[in-house]
């Protein structure tokens, strides 16, 4: 804690908190987490019974309104986020110019923060019907976005969306349909991806829906908001981890090897990715479903390899004193590389799941965030630690 003067008569109080570990930013109604008892709940529904009895589009529609539909809310919920799926030609043009080995995260942020200059209206963020109808845009078109960014990784043709199909058929088929009429997908794979978009849906303040809120915080339009939450998705540190489990599995090799990994890792020289969690400390409730649908997806696709290793590499920990005793647990990450990989995704496509399932989470937090009378522009103090009132030497004297 360090005191800053802020004014001759008011000395001030500054709390130095790197990464906001025990300051609470703002006031939220939308998730709530108890780490110790492994609890989630979106809106006050575990996240359990949602997984297992809801959809991604009923939940969307929990976390934006805050309540669960009626019928006749539902249906016209669904009916609008359908209408809004296909994005303007232009954007798919300006699609087309990324080079062609684009990273779709990078592809991702800039379309969604292009909607921005297609929507103008979006700006005006204090009309109620305005930000309703920019909402459902974006939860709507960040599938054919992520799809697109997929397809031109592969140098395929674009693939427009189908409305005949539900929100996640209709995401399949534009990531993999390869012939007319339509892409027909087993109901056993849409469910899984569903469930996968329910459990990232929201996660409270996470590092990308506090990149939305302090960019939102500026009364900007939502998509730059949410392009700014793409961005911090993006980083590893946040996104990127089921990646490095898929990648770990993989050096790993082979069950036989695992215990010289796990000393390695006791030992200091690498991290378990997948286990762990700034917040669950008993364990990840999100990973417990994944597992659940990992059995699901591989009955369809055939057993990875990869997860025996992962299955005995999770029974030995639980088992070994240091995971234990650091109450070390697999996380929602442990599995779900395992999924996305059976389904045939690439490695830097896991990310851009996320964000079309995190969508309506972080949009939850604009709205509230538009709504909170005692929000302020997210600006932080600083402790300064540089130099003061130095005498700048012209360059003639200086070189
Ligand atoms: N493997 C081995 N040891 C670990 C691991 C791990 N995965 N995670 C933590 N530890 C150890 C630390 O070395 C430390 O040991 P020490 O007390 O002897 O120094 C102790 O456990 C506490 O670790 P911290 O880093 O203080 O825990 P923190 O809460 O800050 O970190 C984090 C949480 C970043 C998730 C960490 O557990 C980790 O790096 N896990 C692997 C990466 C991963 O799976 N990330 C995904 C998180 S989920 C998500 O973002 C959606």
């Amino acid at each position: 804690i360090g005191k800053i003067r802020s004014g001759e008569d008011e000395p001030g109080l500054a709390v130095y908190d790197p990464g906001f570990v025990n300051t609470a930013s703002c006031r939220s109604s939308v998730t709530f987490i108890d780490g110790d008892k492994g609890v989630l709940e979106y809106r006050g529904y575990p996240i359990e019974q949602l997984a297992e009895q809801s959809n991604f589009l009923e939940v969307a529609y929990l976390l934006v309104h805050g309540s669960l539909p009626s019928k006749d809310e539902y249906d016209q919920w669904v009916h609008n986020i359908t209408y809004h799926t296909f994005v303007h030609e232009n954007v798919k043009g300006f699609m087309e110019g990324f080079r062609y080995d684009a990273h779709p995260m990078g592809m991702l942020m800039a379309s969604v923060g292009a909607l921005s200059t297609f929507y103008p209206e979006s700006r005006n963020i204090s009309d109620a019907d305005n930000r309703a109808i920019q909402i459902i845009r974006m939860i709507a078109k960040m599938p054919t976005l992520g799809a697109w960014s997929f397809r031109h990784a592969q140098g395929k043709p674009y693939v427009y969306p189908d409305n005949a199909l539900s929100y996640t058929e209709n995401f399949l088929s534009m990531l993999f349909k390869m012939s007319e009429p339509k892409y027909e997908a087993d109901p056993r794979l849409v469910k899984a991806l569903d469930t996968l978009f329910i459990l990232h849906a929201d996660h409270e303040q996470n590092a990308s829906a506090n990149a939305v809120r302090s960019v939102g915080s500026t009364q900007v339009d939502p998509y730059s908001a949410v392009a700014a939450g793409v961005g911090a998705l993006y980083g590893p540190l946040h996104g990127g981890a089921n990646e490095a489990v898929l990648r770990m599995l993989k050096r790993i090799g082979s069950k036989s090897e695992i215990p010289a990994f796990i000393e390695g890792v006791k030992n200091g020289n690498e991290r378990l990715m997948g286990f762990g969690h700034r917040v669950y400390k008993n364990y990840d409730p999100r990973a417990k479903i994944i597992k659940k649908a990992c059995d699901d997806v591989f009955e369809v696709t055939g057993v990875n390899p990869l997860l025996e290793i992962a299955q005995e590499l999770e029974k030995i920990a639980l088992e070994d004193e240091y995971f234990v005793k650091r109450k070390l647990y697999p996380n929602v990450d442990f599995y779900s590389g395992l999924i996305y990989e059976a389904f045939q995704f690439p490695p830097e496509m896991f990310t851009v799941l996320f964000a079309i399932g995190r969508t309506p989470g972080w949009l939850a937090q604009w709205l509230e965030l538009t709504q909170d009378k005692e929000q302020k522009i997210a600006r932080p103090k600083q402790i300064y630690t540089g130099s003061r009132g130095l005498t700048y030497t012209p360059t003639d004297q200086r070189w």
